[in-house]
């Protein structure tokens, strides 16, 4: 947003979407568009658009969408600035450094140095003679101190202010204490340390920048481990635990854990290659990032109920990204951590060894639910077991497992083909349903889908939509639409944002167009704009009738939604204030 936008247009002429496109999916033309398959949902129908006119790509299937610019990000995952950067290169252009891109590059250097300089104190603190006991409670646990170093584990001391003092000794502000998510702030305004009496895991990005830390107790109190809270300079779901060393492996897979102690453990035992989310779900964001140093991944989650299933999560958001998946499963033993502890690492290479394809995996999960030696629980077995052979997208590969499926049920395959057969029928059926339902939504576009945008008003939001598509792709009305609508006549609180930037980049004489928009919105925001500016636009002629339309529409449902507030007589209800305010609007004109 910092980055100056003439330079983003510039940039953006450089870098034809359909060209940077085109490095990724294969598109064809059909009309004033070209389409492809969707590189960021699993599809088999081409529902991935890419308009040349507007330089705007959208997929009519899962909704993402955006100019040039959003499309790096996603593809490469790589964060605005970063994804500009790239642009730049591959264009041979230089990102200017404006005043108010240095001011937050500035910030962004500060709170990297600051989390730096806290993971050193922590580490520091470890290694005072007085806290012996939690470098014990690491040895205890089985790291040596070598593995304690390249981790560069620590302790925070059980102290309100300790840390605080001690990075504000080298200079930092409590402000940027607490926008580096070291410090809290309560209701009160008081200040104080959030990470006390824990060992502390620093978390690294795979440039080798402390960006955050997670904290364990030592003993068995809630919660368990605190993680640093999603800063500017920290986004926990595009960050792996431990991926600053996996990706310098020589192994021809990665491993994923669950827990940090699994991933040190792993890497202590000689398994260079694991890696852990940040206690949380598996993000697609991160299953991109492993894609880009492996082609194979071995779920290594813990054997409890919640680990497998988070294990058969990861298997479908894993596939998504193109990966070859395992999973590997651990007998008598909690996780990968215990499991090397008790029975060593040569023990744990044959696990590896011995990991199922994810379609074994799953065929084992579901056998496991039934006692196959009953004769209705079989059944039972035979139908969930069909439904899971008919989701494999392989003829060949749904073959192999429906054999081995059959030979589990004991009965033929020629009889297991029969169920799996009206499995497939019921499945396509569905997917048409769903494939009719988007279309339909598509149509008639109720809603968007970011839940979070919803239109107070659908039909005013869609004539606003209308308003906006006009003033992206029809340059002659944007006098017309300026002059005639103010951000505040737009009820959709996500058009009215759009609007008043579009207000901005005309004020500044730049053209209205997506490129204004990147960085500025957030990516729901982006992909509506984008959806709204790939639906086909009212023939040229009928443009400035359509506009007049579209603002008799807005100032009808305003009328209407005026008419359906409750009288006001107070002053204390905001919605009665606001619609007094809306009223002597109204009055005023
Ligand atoms: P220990 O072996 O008990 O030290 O932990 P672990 O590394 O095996 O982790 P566990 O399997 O208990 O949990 C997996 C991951 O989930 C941890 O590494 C943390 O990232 C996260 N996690 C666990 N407990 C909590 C909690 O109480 N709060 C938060 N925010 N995250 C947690
Ligand atoms: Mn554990």
């Amino acid at each position: 947003m910092a980055i100056d936008h003439a330079f983003l247009d510039e940039l953006t002429a450089r870098n034809d979407i359909v060209e940077v496109v085109s490095r990724y999916v294969v598109l064809k033309r059909q009309g004033a568009n070209y389409f492809g398959l969707c590189p960021f949902h699993n599809e088999k129908s081409a529902s991935f658009s890419v308009s040349p006119d507007k330089q705007i790509y959208h997929c009519f299937g899962c909704g993402a969408g955006g100019g040039v610019i959003n499309f790096v990000m996603r593809a490469e995952g790589l964060e605005f600035r970063d994804a500009v950067q790239f642009l730049a290169d591959r264009s041979g252009l230089k990102v200017p450094q404006d005043q108010m891109d240095a001011g937050a590059a500035r910030r962004r250097e500060r709170l990297l140095s600051l989390m730096k300089d806290a993971g050193r104190f922590y580490y520091d603190t470890l290694w005072q003679p007085e806290y012996a006991p939690m470098q014990q409670y690491f040895a205890r646990r089985g790291l040596t101190k070598k593995t304690m170093n390249r981790f560069g584990l620590g302790y925070a001391p059980d102290s309100f202010h300790q840390t605080m003092d001690a990075m504000q000794k080298k200079g930092y502000t409590k402000e940027e204490l607490v926008a580096a998510g070291l410090a809290v702030k309560n209701e009160k305004g008081a200040i104080y340390d959030k990470f006390r009496g824990r060992v502390m895991f620093p978390i690294i990005d795979v440039r080798g920048q402390v960006v955050a830390f997670g904290g364990r107790v030592m003993d068995d109190s809630k919660p368990k481990y605190l993680n640093s809270p999603e800063t500017m300079i920290f986004h926990k779901g595009r960050n792996l635990f431990a991926l600053n060393l996996a990706k310098k492996t020589t192994q021809d897979h990665f491993i994923l854990a669950e827990g940090y102690m699994d991933v040190i453990a792993l890497h202590q035992a000689g398994f260079d290659s694991a890696v852990a989310s940040l206690g949380t779900a598996l993000t697609e964001e991160q299953a991109r990032m492993i894609a880009r140093y492996t082609k194979k991944v071995i779920i290594s989650y813990d054997a409890d109920g919640a680990g497998q299933a988070a294990a058969q999560r990861a298997i479908d958001i894993l596939k998504r990204a193109d990966l070859q998946v395992n999973v590997l499963r651990i007998p008598g033993a909690k996780d990968p951590d215990e499991f090397i502890k008790a029975k060593g690492p040569d023990a744990f290479q044959r696990l590896i060894e011995h990991s199922e394809g994810h379609n074994a995996y799953r065929l084992d999960q579901i056998a496991d639910k039934y006692d196959l030696t009953e004769d209705d629980q079989r059944i039972a077995f035979i139908q969930d077991a069909a439904r899971m052979l008919a989701a494999i997208e392989g003829a060949v590969e749904r073959e192999v497992y429906l054999g081995r499926t059959a030979k589990m049920a004991g009965i033929t395959p020629e009889a297991l083909q029969v169920e799996v057969r009206r499995a497939l029928g019921i499945r396509r059926k569905q997917r048409s349903n769903a494939e009719h339902r988007t279309v339909r939504a598509v149509a008639q576009n109720v809603q968007p889908r970011d839940r979070m945008l919803r239109y107070p008003d659908i039909r005013s939001g869609r004539a606003e939509e209308g308003v906006l598509a006009l003033l992206f792709t029809e340059p002659s009305l944007v006098p017309v639409i300026i002059k005639r609508l103010r951000p505040a006549d737009f009820s959709a609180p996500v058009l009215a944002k759009i609007y008043t930037h579009a207000l901005e980049l005309e004020a500044q004489g730049l053209p209205v167009s997506i490129a204004g928009f990147e960085g500025y919105l957030e990516d729901g925001e982006l992909a509506l704009l984008s959806e709204i500016l790939s639906r086909p636009l009212t023939a040229l002629e009928g443009r400035q009738r359509a506009l007049d339309d579209y603002i008799e529409i807005m100032e009808e449902r305003r009328t209407q939604r005026m008419l359906e507030q409750p009288p006001c007589e107070g002053g204390e209800d905001p919605m009665i204030t606001f619609s007094k305010m809306k009223a002597e609007k109204m009055g005023g004109k």
